[in-house]
This record gives structure tokens, C-alpha cells and sequence, in this order.
């Protein structure tokens, strides 16, 4: 491809402007932070194709929904929005729907759009959001349904999607894949099928990136990858000295990343983060079950005493270190007392935040084929146990924080109360106060003085 990109941008800008007015486009995301990342070079190709934003669905003339297959209920989602669209293009014909992300790449969600949603006109998948543009041309121009999907990466054709230029909503703070894909097979993921083999993007484009962020304003960025501690592989360099690299860029003035794999948590990443001071002191470390025998059946490689052992490591080098995990209930096998081991992980760690997922069979995983898959019934009360143990821990570690100066970013006025800002601290937690909206985008010291279980509440000190 020489420019199919750039050209087709501009073929599809061209048609846009014949029209009376400006077309408006929309994009709903689900699932995580990379495919949010996906989502926000997407718009940036809508944006130079002509299209305005839309507030909704409803007054676009163009929705794109970027799909997430990680659980069955971000499935269901999907499938929701898409019977909502339908209803919606049934009074608006001219309505192009596109979709896209990881659940496109399951021949079985494909199949059953081509069968039972004809009224999406573009389907493409994770390997191909350089081709949004070509696809959607060669939508305008037959009429018909477009599909095109790719089995694995192809980024030696064409223009590699890392490096596809982004429309970011903050200008002060912006994500950056250093990676693709995964390598691990946990045993009940979809991401590795969906997303391919484990790919490090080499440090010269990263760093060009982070220092083109950093010229256009950003003084946080956020370094994305499904295990970022695996980063390098092949490229001579670890994660922890790309890290070292991104501090020296003048203007980036905090630096996180996710996410961390407890098995490859090395040293090397707890000495950079102590000496500096740029690197946020929060890790997002999933420990997903706190039984040994689960987590071997999950095949996460690390065992409960070795998480112990490593959180007990970076507490002790970093006692500020705002830690948050994910954990995954009612795995097949799970008997009672793996799931008391669970909680006592939960009471031992005292996470700041914690997100809980019922497991989620997915057809293709190891998992979905393992015995003894769990009644759901007793998983939705383990389920609703673990919730109220890790928020009870989460409301106790944020009532600590009560009297304590936190460096705020500050991002936007507070939804509800137009004269509250809200910012994110180091550890990334959510802080609600009093300050003049000019002060979006600035750091500001903020001394809190009330907690609940999911944000603070401060007053600023400058
Ligand atoms: N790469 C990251 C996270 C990827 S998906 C990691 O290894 O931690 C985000 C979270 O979704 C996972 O941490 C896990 O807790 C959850 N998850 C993934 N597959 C799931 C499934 N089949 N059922 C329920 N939760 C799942
Ligand atoms: Fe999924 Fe495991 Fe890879 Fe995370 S590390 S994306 S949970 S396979
Ligand atoms: Fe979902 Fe894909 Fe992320 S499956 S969790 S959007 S990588």
C-alpha cells in the first residue's frame, strides 16, 4: 500500500463535503483501555474524513461500535446496541453503522451479523483500523455489506495501526501502546485469539511518539500493554529501561502503565519506579484467584505465596504504592476453599481498588472445556462476598488518605457539580474539589478532607 490510508481519507472527505451539511459520526467503545486507545485513532480518521462528533447514536449519520469479547455480558452489550441501531437506521436509512474490535475476530459474532444484522454496512477486526477508510469507501461507492477480517497482524503492508495518529479527549494526558497482543493463555482468555502473538513495538517509535505527546501537550501518558512486563522481547531492552527512556522526555511529567503480570515483575521495574519520581506509584497487578491450585488451572504461573511475597517486596521498597488487582470468581473447580483462599489474599494485600468478574466461559479457551464448571448460583454469592470485602478494604484505604496532600492532575469539571473539579492523584485515585475550571490540565496540590468508597473529596492548596 503506498497511501491507501491517507488516499481514501481524503475520497471519503470529498464525498462528506458534497453534502448539505456536515455528517456526524459516533463511536461507542467497550472493553479495556486498548481497545478505548483503538477508539480514539479512530475517531481521529473520522475527524479527517470529514465527519463532525455526535453526541449519541441518534443525530449520527455514521456510528462505529468498537467491540470487547473479553466476557459474555460485554457480548450481550454489543448485540443490544446493534438491535437498538436497527430500529434507529429503520427511520434513518442513510445511517452507516460500522462495527469493529476483538469480538470481530470470533468467526461465530461475524456470522451471525452477516445472518441476522444486515443493517451494519462495514465490519472490520483488530488487525486492520488502517483499512477503516478503504472499507468505508468501498462501502459508499457498492451499496453493499463490507466484511474484512485478518487472522493475525500484517504490519509490514500498509501502515501499522501503533503508529495511526490518535484524537485524544484530555489534551494533557494521552495512552501509548508499547505492545500487542499476548502471549500468556491464561486458560480462560480470549484476549490472545483475539488480539495475536505477543508484538513490542521498538523504542525509537515509541519515543517519537511520547515526544510528539509531550510537544502537543500531554504531561501525563499512559504506556499500554496486556503484560508490560514482557515488553522487549527480542528488541534488547526491558520495560524498566524503556521506562527510564520515556522519564527523560522534558514536559512528561507522570508516567503509568498497564498492565503488570505478577510472574514477570522484576526488580529492575521496582528500582526505576523508587528512583523516579516521574513513574506514578500505582500498579495494577491481577492476581485473579488467591488459590495456588486455581491459579495453576488458570495457568498464570505464580502461586499465592509468591504474589504475597511480591507485594510484600514492593510495599516494603515503595510504602506509598497504591495497588489494584483484578479477580476472577467461580472458575471451573473452584471449591469453597479456594475461594476462602481468595479473601484472605484480598485481607492480606488491602488493595485500593479491585475490580471482581464472574468467570465467563469462552468458547476456544482451555478453560471452557475443564470439569466441574461452577454452579452459578454459588458463584454469584462468592461473587457478591468478595465485592463487599475488597470495597470494605478500598473505603479503609481511602479514609487513610484523609488529611494527606495529594498531587492532582486536574481534568474536568465534576458532572454533577459544575463548581467541583475532578482530578486523579499518583494513585490514581479519584479526588472531587473546589477549583477554577482554568486550572484543567495543571497539577495542584490537594489536601483531602473526606472519603467515600470510590473517590475523595479535597480542597486545593494553590
Ligand atoms: N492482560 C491483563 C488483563 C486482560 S483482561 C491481565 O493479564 O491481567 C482484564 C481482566 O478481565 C482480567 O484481568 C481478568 O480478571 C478478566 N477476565 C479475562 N477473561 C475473563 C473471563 N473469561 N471471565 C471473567 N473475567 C475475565
Ligand atoms: Fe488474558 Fe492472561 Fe493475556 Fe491478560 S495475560 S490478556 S488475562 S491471556
Ligand atoms: Fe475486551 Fe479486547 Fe480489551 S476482548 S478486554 S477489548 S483486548
Amino acid at each position: 500500500m503506498t497511501d491507501g490510508y491517507g488516499d481514501c481519507i481524503e475520497r471519503v472527505a470529498s464525498i462528506n463535503r458534497s453534502r448539505d451539511r456536515q455528517p456526524l459520526a459516533f463511536v461507542r467503545t467497550f472493553g479495556c483501555q486498548m481497545n478505548a486507545h483503538d477508539s480514539e485513532k479512530l475517531e481521529e480518521t473520522l475527524l479527517r474524513m470529514g465527519y463532525g462528533k455526535a453526541p449519541s447514536e441518534d443525530c449520527a449519520d455514521l456510528a462505529l461500535i468498537n467491540t470487547c469479547c473479553v466476557r459474555e455480558n460485554a457480548e450481550n452489550r454489543v448485540f443490544g446496541n446493534l438491535g437498538k441501531l436497527k430500529e434507529l437506521k429503520g427511520k434513518k436509512p442513510d445511517m452507516l453503522v460500522a462495527v469493529c474490535g476483538c469480538m470481530m475476530q470470533e468467526d461465530a459474532a461475524v456470522e451471525r451479523i452477516k445472518k441476522s444484522y444486515r443493517h451494519v454496512d462495514v465490519v472490520f477486526g483488530t488487525f486492520n483500523l488502517d483499512r477503516f477508510p478503504e472499507l468505508l469507501l468501498s462501502r459508499m461507492e457498492s451499496g453493499r455489506q463490507i466484511i474484512d477480517i485478518w487472522k493475525g497482524p500484517r504490519e509490514d503492508r500498509g501502515i501499522p495501526s501503533g503508529s495511526l495518529a490518535t484524537a485524544r479527549h484530555f489534551a494533557h494526558k494521552a495512552s501509548l501502546s508499547v505492545m500487542f497482543g499476548c502471549d500468556n493463555h491464561c486458560s480462560y482468555c480470549i484476549v490472545p485469539y483475539v488480539r495475536g502473538a505477543e508484538r513490542s513495538r521498538p523504542p525509537e517509535g515509541i519515543m517519537e511518539e511520547a515526544r510528539a505527546l509531550a510537544d502537543s501537550g500531554a504531561k501525563e501518558v499512559m504506556l499500554l500493554g496486556q503484560n508490560v512486563n514482557s515488553y522487549g522481547k527480542g528488541l534488547n531492552l526491558s520495560f524498566a529501561e524503556l521506562l527510564e527512556r520515556v522519564c527523560e522526555i522534558g514536559g512528561i511529567e507522570r508516567i503509568r502503565f498497564m498492565t503488570s503480570h505478577p510472574k514477570d515483575l522484576g526488580d529492575d521495574l521496582i528500582q526505576v519506579m523508587k528512583a523516579q519520581p516521574k513513574i506514578a506509584r500505582h500498579l495494577h497487578l491481577p492476581v485473579q484467584s488467591g488459590s495456588s491450585r486455581i491459579l495453576s488451572l488458570m495457568n498464570r504461573r505464580y502461586t499465592k505465596e509468591s504474589y504475597l511475597n511480591l507485594v510484600e517486596k514492593i510495599k516494603s521498597s515503595m510504602p506509598d504504592i497504591a495497588l489494584t488487582t483484578d479477580f476472577i470468581v467461580g472458575f471451573p473447580g473452584e471449591t469453597e476453599e479456594d475461594f476462602a483462599d481468595t479473601l484472605d489474599l484480598a485481607e492480606r494485600c488491602r488493595f485500593q481498588g479491585a475490580f471482581t468478574f464472574l468467570y465467563s466461559k469462552r468458547t476456544g479457551t482451555p478453560a471452557a472445556k475443564m470439569p466441574n464448571q461452577v454452579d452459578p448460583e454459588v458463584a454469584g454469592e462468592r461473587f457478591k462476598r468478595l465485592l463487599a470485602c475488597v470495597n470494605g478494604i478500598q473505603e479503609e484505604a481511602n479514609a487513610r488518605t484523609v488529611g494527606k496532600v495529594l498531587k492532582v492532575l486536574v481534568e474536568e469539571p465534576n458532572a454533577k457539580n459544575p463548581e467541583l473539579m475532578t482530578g486523579r492523584g499518583h494513585g490514581n485515585e479519584l479526588v472531587h474539589f473546589k477549583a477554577d475550571k482554568s486550572l484543567a490540565g495543571q497539577f495542584v496540590d490537594v489536601r483531602i478532607t473526606e472519603s467515600k468508597i470510590f473517590y475523595l473529596m479535597g480542597e486545593a492548596l494553590t
